[in-house]
């Protein structure tokens, strides 16, 4: 029996890169039903990566009832929705009719880069870096919404005129959950805000001036709102539930990793990886390549920050293999292949398919493959995908450690990837740390459950939370730490190879 005011479900979507899930959560925290489905991926040029955003709209109105029908919760059981999403995809709608103009433009999509460039011969890619904790660089909404206003002069114009509404993809969601053009209220979470280089890190608002350096019209700009506080009421899918949360995926998954305080970090391994810590109520500058970025604000409270290094290429460099290789049929199995092996045979493969991001920011770097003889197999190769993800981790480590003054202890995962055991065991050798996961693997769901249930006091405070967390698994460092030296050289002599490659 559940003690008054226990009962109900909070209801989280996390729509990813390439996919979306809806996850229903009780109120211990326990994952009650999971419904999922991919959507396409557009590459209509080399280096441009597009989604349908009505598709993605699609999948969210068909995965919450299913997972709905699953727990079998009515909607007057939801007592609030949370939503994660792919940070930094961008994309425009039409006020009036509802719809997409044009596809959304993906995160990972480089067609940015000459425009990043202009903007940066003009005081350098970190010119914006003291108000918004992001260098220049393809990877964020600010250039490309700029990128899709230039290219097509009328579109600018109905932009000036409010005719047209910017989101990254928790905006869309929210907008359409809560009436699209029936009202539907138009705003971002500071999370995401952070990562559009418009919005002032102190002040938690779109800066005038970072707006007119990027051509950005304020008539196309969502209203910025705190990660955890109601929003509105879905008068559609879950129709009365109110819509209670926000978070950029990354930023939810270091929530529900309950690292709420200073100093507490996570990495999650998906399609690329990210690794947060966070630095409290401080904003952190880096001097080694990390964002500063928010990690959170809850209600009027104010906001905690974090630092990140990005990771552009992990899991799809696993989808990679799979796609366009056709070494493996099925992404788990880049494990078995890699274990017909003892070592990587001296081959090493640098996955800068969009650039290299943190800590590097390299946009104009491809991807190599170095350390090829007539020894190598494709079980090298293999093992050179996994430690290609090993790798770019201790690469984010070393500078969020070199950044904030200290060593991490350990490193809380988790994400698809972490069901990879010699993956995990890889990371914990070439950190020379232990790496744990904790019981729930569905971190970023988890987290915009918990902020949208404190959001409505479904759970009272941070602690209740950091109660829930629980170690699953854990995988402790073993490599003789000559070879971990030998390795790691090898490692940045091959990204080394990466850089210069379009002039
Ligand atoms: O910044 C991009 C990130 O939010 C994407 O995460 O898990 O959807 O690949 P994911």
């Amino acid at each position: 029996t559940r003690a008054p005011g226990r009962d109900g479900f909070v209801v989280a979507v996390d729509q990813g890169t390439t996919s979306t899930r809806c996850i229903l959560f009780d109120h211990d925290g326990r994952l009650v039903a999971v419904a999922q489905r991919e959507h396409r991926q557009h590459y209509p040029r080399p280096g441009w990566v597009e989604h349908d955003a009505a598709e993605i709209w699609r999948n969210v109105e068909r995965l919450v009832p299913a997972a709905m029908a699953q727990a079998g919760a009515r909607p007057e059981d939801v007592v609030a929705v949370g939503i994660a999403n792919q940070r930094e995809t961008t994309l425009l709608w039409d006020r009036r009719t509802g719809e997409p103009v044009g596809r959304a433009v993906v995160w990972q999509d480089t067609r940015t880069s000459d425009l990043v460039e202009e903007l940066a011969a003009d005081g350098g890619a970190e010119r914006f870096a003291e108000r918004c904790g992001l260098p220049l660089a393809t990877y964020f909404a600010g250039p490309r919404l700029r990128w899709l206003l230039d290219a097509d002069p009328a579109l600018r114009e109905r932009a000036e005129r409010g005719e047209v509404l910017f989101g990254t993809i928790e905006s869309w969601l929210v907008w359409k959950l809560t009436g699209g053009p029936d009202g539907g209220v138009h705003v971002t979470d500071v999370t995401n805000a952070s990562r559009t280089m418009l919005m002032d890190l102190r002040t938690l608002d779109w800066d005038p001036q970072l707006l007119d350096a990027l051509g950005v019209p304020a008539a196309v700009l969502p209203r910025i709102r705190s990660s955890a506080e109601v929003y509105g009421r879905a008068r559609t899918v879950v129709p009365g539930a109110r819509i209670a949360a926000a978070l950029g995926d990354q930023q939810a998954a270091l929530f529900g990793q309950t690292c709420f305080d200073p100093g507490e970090a996570k990495c999650t391994y998906g399609t690329g990886s990210f690794l947060l810590m966070n630095t409290g109520r401080e904003i952190t500058r880096s001097s080694h390549g990390l964002l500063t970025t928010v990690a959170h604000r809850i209600g009027d409270e104010p906001a905690s920050y974090a630092l990140e290094g990005s990771i552009a290429v992990t899991g799809s460099l696993v989808q990679w293999l799979r796609d366009n290789l056709g070494l493996i049929s099925s992404a788990p199995e880049v494990e078995t292949l890699a274990r017909t092996v003892q070592d990587n045979g001296g081959c090493y493969f640098v996955p800068a398919f969009s650039g290299l991001y943190a800590p590097h920011w390299r946009s104009e770097a491809r991807g190599v493959i170095v350390g090829l003889t007539s020894y190598i197999t494709k079980g090298h190769l293999a093992r050179a995908v996994l430690e290609a993800t090993a790798w770019q981790t201790r690469e984010v480590v070393e500078a969020i450690e070199a950044d904030a003054d200290l060593r991490l202890s350990s490193l809380r995962v988790d994400g698809g990837m972490t069901s990879n055991n010699l993956l995990m065991q890889t990371v914990a050798d070439v950190l020379d740390a232990p790496v744990v996961r904790p019981m729930v693997s569905e971190t970023v769901s988890l987290g915009a459950a918990y902020a949208a249930g404190l959001a409505v006091g479904f759970w009272d405070d941070l602690d209740s939370l950091r109660r829930r967390w629980h170690r699953a698994a854990q995988w402790s460092p073993h490599m003789a730490p000559g070879r971990r030296q030998v390795e790691w050289e090898n490692w940045q002599e091959a990204v080394r190879r990466t850089f210069g490659w379009i002039r």
